[in-house]
């Protein structure tokens, strides 16, 4: 999930009132309400992880897409596909190291998920994410409104299982808005797990972080 700073303009009243109105429409009351509250300070989502020693099941889409690893002379491409996020900040992505998996679909980019094996930090969080040997973190997917339900974003997932399970990685983990069900969806069909759940919350400069395990999972 991109921060705001990363976000190419600072959104005006009027904006901010229509994309209230989209989330009320299209989400309903409870999405509204967990981002009203991850906008004042209280946030937390899901964790999940998929284990690349079992078998990875197929996923047909219901069109046919072609799967590739986003190029520095793509970024172009993508900021066309994702137009609020500035091209130096999905360069700088790729210039860290990180894997851009994107499905194309007639040529046109569609879909989108990012991964890295390196540490890194998210935003959303406010914290760092270190990852243990042998593990992907998952983030940042996105398919376009137009194609959305169509098992895209699972075809992504499992073609990133497959070329990580096959460079020697064990596990992908990603996390989610627990309201977010699309991506819920998108997700368990592909195996992924819920593991826990991490948050914090924040007033003025003082934060509380936590985070909740019904395994023993030692995230972090
Ligand atoms: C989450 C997301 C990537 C899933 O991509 P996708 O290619 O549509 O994935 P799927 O086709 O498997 O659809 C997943 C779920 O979306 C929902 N869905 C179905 N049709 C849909 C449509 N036309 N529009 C929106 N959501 C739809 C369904 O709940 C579906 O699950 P189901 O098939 O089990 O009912 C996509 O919804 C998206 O880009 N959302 C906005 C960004 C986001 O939330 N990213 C995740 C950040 S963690």
């Amino acid at each position: 999930m991109a921060s705001s700073n990363q976000i190419k303009s600072t959104w005006s009243w009027q904006q901010k009132l229509s994309r209230a109105v989209e989330v009320l429409q299209k989400e309903g009351i409870k999405s509204f309400w967990f981002k009203l509250l991850s906008e004042i300070g209280y946030r937390r989502v899901f964790w999940l992880k998929r284990s690349l020693e079992g078998p990875i099941p197929n996923v047909k889409p219901r069109l046919h897409v072609a799967i590739s690893l986003l190029k520095k002379t793509e970024v172009n491409e993508y900021v066309g596909f994702r137009t609020e996020l500035d091209s130096s900040y999905v360069a700088s992505r790729l210039d860290a190291g990180h894997w851009c998996f994107v499905a194309r679909y007639k040529g046109k980019l569609i879909s989108a998920t990012w991964a890295t094996t390196n540490q890194t930090s998210s935003s959303f969080l406010a914290r760092e994410i270190r990852l243990k040997p042998g593990e992907v973190y998952t983030y940042d997917s996105f398919t376009s409104p137009d194609f959305r339900g169509l098992s895209v974003s699972p075809t992504v997932k499992v073609a990133m299982m497959r070329y990580f399970r096959d460079t020697g990685y064990r596990q992908m983990i990603c996390w989610v808005l627990p309201e977010n069900n699309p991506s819920l969806n998108a997700l368990q069909r592909v195996g992924f797990r819920s593991f826990g759940m991490m948050g914090h919350v924040k007033i003025g400069l003082w934060r509380w972080h936590f985070y909740r395990t019904h395994e023993s999972y030692d995230l972090l």
